[in-house]
């Protein structure tokens, strides 16, 4: 019985909060914007399929995929290292963790769909998600950069990558990121 006034209350209370003109409702509410900041972030992708401890590896592909030039349909989940320099045992600031997978078929086309997870400094545990096409042969590739956690929360930017080494035997490349975000 008791339960059941508390209902009516809550009942009585939301549609006199409901029948207040002008009154905010309480599933949407406009909260204040605060300023934006625009951070650039630079730093060394290491790419390893090669080896004992692979951080790249094939999760999936289609039957032609072996066939095809551009290696069309592979899927490959990574949990590569972020470093300060092009150095593998330079400064780890973060992981690479998601996926990509070869999109193209006339030339090295990857759609790419990962986090940076970053552990370093104020930045550890904030993140920031790439989505975007990276023509992997071309010298320099844009990204979109389209959102973020923690620190990066809301961001928007771009990624330029750069390639620094590729080794076109096993597949290893280390690639510079130059990364802008507005957040
Ligand atoms: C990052 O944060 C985690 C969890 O809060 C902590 O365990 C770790 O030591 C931190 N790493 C660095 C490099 O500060
Ligand atoms: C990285 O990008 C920023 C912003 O676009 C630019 O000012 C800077 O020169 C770039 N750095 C390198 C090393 O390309």
């Amino acid at each position: 019985m008791a339960k059941f006034g508390v209902v009516i209350l809550l009942l009585i209370v939301t549609l006199e909060m409901a029948a207040v003109p002008g009154m905010a409702q309480t599933w949407a509410q406009k909260l204040v914007t605060e300023k934006e900041t625009v951070t650039n972030l630079q730093f060394y992708f290491h790419d390893t399929l090669s080896g004992k401890n692979p951080t790249a590896v094939r999760v999936a592909q289609a039957t032609g995929t072996d066939k095809s030039p551009t290696l069309f349909g592979v899927v490959m989940m990574v949990d590569d290292p972020l470093t300060e320099t092009p150095d593998p045992k330079s400064k780890l600031l973060g992981r690479a963790q998601g996926l990509y997978g070869s999109a193209c078929q006339d030339e090295l086309g990857l759609v790419m769909s990962m986090s940076f997870v970053f552990t370093d400094d104020i930045y550890n545990g904030s993140s920031i998600s790439l989505l975007g096409n990276n023509r992997a042969m071309n010298p320099v590739r844009e990204m979109p950069i389209v959102g973020g956690t923690g620190i990066f929360r809301l961001a928007r930017g771009y990624a330029i990558a750069k390639t620094h080494w590729l080794d076109l035997t096993t597949g290893d490349a280390i690639v510079g990121y130059n990364v802008t975000v507005v957040h």
